[in-house]
């Protein structure tokens, strides 16, 4: 469409559709309006999820630059560093004070010595020039408030910040261009984390700050409560990191990694500031917390793709649950990690680390998996708390499936041509990625026996059920959640759930805290029940609530867009009508008539030949009810 006729044809739309055309000079943008484009910023870095070793998991506070100097000497030694675990992460605990007067950071030289400069001043450039002569990329910690976690959780630590109130403020708060001016143009650093608890748990009556003299910060996170979480002001202090971040890095080649532990909403807005965000609380060498971590992140699968990244936090491959003595639960770990595309962050003391961990991480047919160029986080293809499948759509036509074993009991499996989206008919082959062994072809269906807590990690090959194009919930990394419909933000009650890490079974239990439910769903409902429309389930498509926006670029370059389009029998709202929309490159393509519950699903397709960006709303066209519609795109695809 010419340009000059673009305004016009909006405000048609816009009449047409039922939006009020705008009677000021400045109307407020109706977010379900079509942006014409892929709208997320396209980021240089993270292509594919950020790989390396911090320092956390393995050493806490209690890091130093032996420690990290022989994980960054391990990682290039190992072919780990070839495989593309680059960046070298220091956590909590780096830092001294924050010099009065000029407000400059200084670094502990007790345990980073080659940081140390005459007259008391400290840099890490020594430091990170040896890392970048290495072949490696350097990651440093901040905290997005005063004080950082290790003042209120680790005060045993003999890396605290020392000195007064004021020098003891190391948290980026009131010093962002500063800091992150010192982090990477001074010591050129290539990756930033910046953690919450600034924010978070210095409240003006908690125990912590008058027994440590700290200065209060009335809390903008509210852990337990999203309603007592000022979610715009934490996105905002993060978009402040996020630009001075940019105006440091004219080049773009910087990470920063959100650590706000699933809360303030972030699944909505983290992709938009950020890298990757933490969906959940600090992960734990604990077998269960594994799962909660895990579930934290593997029912987001349309917020994930490449340059912004779901973070159920660093991997504990080789401590506790996840050691040499228990590979099973190591393995199931690291797959999982790699099917859900986590950052495959290290967390060993890797000095002395095993030969039996190191061909964990070392695994390349798994990392491949994680690092495959399309982005497409695995979706959920079977789900009990028994037992789990997840399927992710690889580059050149392959696949690969995650069987996962949850339980202490042994479990015997059904994997399907049709949970695979596979032609039922012909021959699927599989093959095992940790032994690299093929197993016989089958068709139809196969069984899979799996020991205890195993998970099993196929690269699939076989004939596509589409054969001509794609499934939009196998390819979520094409897919932008520019509006998922949620009014009102709800936690998510499928997080695995385990005894407390720190309180034991003394409260009441652990509630669901992390914000999410109701979001975008592929091959599910975004309340986690089966795609149906007027009584007919499907397997395939994309569950959303209305008042929706998805953006998907047609990479690939199809030429058709099809769906099966209706109000989902499991909405609450069963009295609003909803009309669906097809758009392309901003131009209404295709929509259907209103349709209510209970009506049979429309069949919507758009000829989408030369279009970049294929948009999908859906806006309600009724008020009869508060409570938000589930709507259905079955079968939706590109072909
Ligand atoms: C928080 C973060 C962790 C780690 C510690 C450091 O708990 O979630 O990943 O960075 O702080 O104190």
């Amino acid at each position: 469409m010419p340009l000059l006729t673009r305004a016009a044809a909006t405000l048609a739309i816009a009449a047409a559709i039922g939006v009020a055309s705008p009677a000021c000079a400045e109307p407020k943008r109706d977010p379900l309006t079509p942006a014409g484009r892929w709208t997320l910023p396209e980021r240089k870095t993270a292509r594919t999820p950020p790989m390396g070793w911090s320092s956390w998991n393995a050493f806490r506070t209690e890091v130093d630059e032996d420690k990290v100097l022989g994980a960054a000497q391990k990682l290039v030694d190992s072919g780990l560093a070839r495989l593309g675990y680059v960046y070298v992460n220091i956590d909590d605990g780096w830092w001294l004070k924050r010099r009065t007067g000029d407000g400059r950071l200084l670094i502990r030289t007790r345990i980073f010595p080659s940081a140390e400069r005459k007259g008391g001043d400290s840099s890490f450039r020594p430091f990170t020039d040896r890392l970048h002569a290495m072949g490696l990329k350097a990651g440093l910690y901040s905290d997005i408030g005063r004080n950082a976690c290790s003042q209120a959780y680790d005060l045993h630590s003999p890396n605290l910040p020392e000195g007064s109130t004021a020098e003891r403020e190391v948290g980026l708060h009131g010093h962002v261009e500063q800091d992150v001016a010192l982090f990477f143009r001074e010591w050129g650093f290539d990756y930033l984390k910046v953690d919450a608890c600034g924010i978070n748990v210095y409240a003006p009556d908690a125990p912590v700050v008058a027994q440590n003299g700290y200065r209060p910060f009335a809390p903008l996170i509210d852990q337990a409560s999203i309603n007592r979480t000022d979610v715009d002001a934490v996105k905002a202090l993060y978009a402040e990191v996020a630009a001075a971040l940019d105006r440091a890095n004219s080049d773009g080649d910087y990470i920063l990694s959100l650590c706000t532990w699933g809360s303030a909403d972030v699944r909505r807005w983290g992709k938009q500031i950020g890298h990757l965000w933490r969906t959940s609380q600090d992960i734990t060498p604990n077998w269960t917390r594994m799962l909660h971590n895990f579930d934290s992140a593997a029912t987001r699968e349309f917020y994930a793709k490449p340059g912004a990244w779901n973070d159920p936090d660093m991997l504990f491959v080789g401590h506790g649950d996840f050691d040499e003595k228990h590979l099973t639960e190591a393995r199931s770990h690291f797959a999982l990690w790699a099917m859900i595309n986590a950052p495959l962050l290290i967390g060993y003391d890797l000095r002395d680390a095993p030969q039996s961990l190191l061909a964990i991480w070392g695994n390349a047919a798994i990392v491949g998996v994680n690092q495959d160029p399309g982005g497409h986080q695995a979706v959920i293809a079977y789900a009990t708390d028994d037992v789990q499948i997840l399927v992710k759509t690889l580059a050149g036509g392959r696949k690969a499936v995650a069987v996962f074993n949850r339980g202490l009991a042994a479990a015997e499996v059904n994997l399907t041509a049709k949970q695979l989206k596979l032609a039922e008919g012909s021959p699927i082959t599989l093959r095992d990625l940790w032994s690299g062994t093929a197993r016989a072809p089958f068709t139809g269906e196969t069984t899979l026996k799996l020991a205890p807590r195993e998970t099993l990690i196929f690269e699939v090959r076989g004939e596509r059920r589409l054969k001509d194009g794609m499934y939009l919930s196998e390819i979520p990394g094409d897919v932008n959640v520019a509006e998922d419909g949620i009014v009102a933000p709800e936690v998510d009650p499928v997080v695995h759930r385990m005894i407390g890490q720190w309180s034991g079974t003394r409260d009441t239990g652990e509630r669901p805290v992390y914000a999410g439910w109701g979001g975008v769903r592929a091959d599910a409902t975004p309340y986690d029940q089966t795609l149906q429309i007027a009584g007919k389930p499907y397997d395939t498509g994309i569950g959303i609530l209305a008042q929706s926006r998805l953006e998907v670029r047609n990479t690939a370059r199809h030429r058709r867009f099809e769906a099966l389009v209706g109000v989902d029998d499991s909405t609450r709202n069963t009295r609003d009508r909803v009309r669906f929309f097809v758009y392309g490159d901003g131009r209404l393509l295709a929509s259907s008539t209103p349709v209510a519950f209970g009506a049979a699903a429309q069949n919507l397709s758009a000829d989408i030949r030369g279009v970049r960006t294929v948009e999908l709303v859906t806006r309600t066209q009724t008020h009869g009810s508060d409570l938000p519609v589930v709507t259905t795109w079955a079968n939706a695809a590109v072909r």
